[in-house]
């Protein structure tokens, strides 16, 4: 056992043996009533002091760590002196709380993102990235894993979903100029998200390993070919080789489950740091 675990329990003994002999019960031990005299002093001061020792070493006591505030200035205090508080702002905008300024848009989005994660992870479980097992790991989720069916549909319609409230969000924010100063960098920041949204839904779209995922992605990498100059090369290095083969599943498989999600969920919390310092959503 390391000294740091032994502390706490040295500690715990120690408080024992001094709230016993400061009430001296221990010389009562022998006389009528003594071993009852000496529960209490376990149920009493013992425990109360055991039980404040323990409470000060749970870190989630800083959060909680003075009285209730009584005036706004208090409460902005709390509010800044603490980690998990300081995330939500002292202030706020009464326009930005009205549900008609953002529609819930952005945080469904959120959502969404968050959904895909969870049904995401849960679908490593089963499927293989490999040309051999990739289909019919699919067809087994849908008619032989419990609840499969229900998990890989809610993943894709968690896609389809974030596409629309992707692109519904961006045209809220269009329609009210929310793109304006001192909003402009985080308009470009949504749009790298919504070039990161189509990225994941495209390379969702090759691992089901079908007729209809390996058409849609030689018709997709066929239309990268045609960039001018670089465009070859850039299909080469998409595919992994000449055709949509294993070392393109692989590819796709990493792209979507590991690199773009990471990258995206880097963006996103950016983004919503962006909407807190530009004074929030609509506008002053
Ligand atoms: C995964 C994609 C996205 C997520 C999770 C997301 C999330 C959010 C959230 C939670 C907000 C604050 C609440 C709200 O306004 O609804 C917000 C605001 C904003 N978003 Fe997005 N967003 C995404 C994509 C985009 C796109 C595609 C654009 C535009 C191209 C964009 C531009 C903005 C702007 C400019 C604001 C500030 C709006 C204002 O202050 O009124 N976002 N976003």
């Amino acid at each position: 056992m390391s000294t740091d675990q032994a502390a706490p329990e040295r500690g715990v003994w120690r408080r024992l043996f001094q709230a016993i002999r400061k009430t001296g019960a221990y010389q009562s031990l022998g006389q009528a009533g003594g071993p009852a005299r000496l529960s209490r002093v376990f149920s009493g001061s013992f425990c109360r002091a055991l039980a404040a020792d323990v409470s000060r070493s749970v870190p989630w006591k800083a959060v909680f760590n003075r009285p209730l505030p009584q005036t706004p200035k208090e409460q902005s205090e709390i509010a800044i002196s603490s980690f998990w508080l300081h995330i939500h702002p002292a202030t706020i905008t009464r326009r930005s709380l009205k549900f008609s300024t953002t529609y819930g848009l952005g945080g469904l989005c959120a959502g969404l993102f968050m959904m895909l994660v969870g049904t995401g992870v849960l679908l490593m479980f089963y499927y293989v990235p490999a040309t051999d097992h990739a289909y019919k790991d699919m067809v087994d989720l849908q008619h032989v894993v419990s609840l499969g069916r229900l998990l890989r549909n809610m993943h894709r319609w968690s896609a389809h979903g974030l596409v629309v409230f992707v692109s519904l969000h961006m045209f809220r924010v269009f329609m009210q100029k929310a793109f304006k100063a001192p909003r402009q960098l985080n308009w470009v920041v949504g749009v790298i998200l919504l070039v990161f949204t189509m990225m994941l839904s495209f390379t969702g779209y090759l691992l089901p390993w079908d007729q209809l995922a390996l058409w849609a992605v030689t018709v997709g990498t066929n239309m990268a070919g045609a960039i001018p100059i670089v465009g070859e090369k850039f299909r080469f290095v998409l595919l992994g080789g000449p055709t949509v083969d294993q070392a393109t599943l692989i590819r796709f498989y990493v792209l979507h489950v590991v690199v773009l999600p990471l990258v995206m969920f880097i963006f996103m919390v950016y983004h919503f740091w962006r909407v807190r310092k530009d004074g929030f959503s609509g506008g002053a």
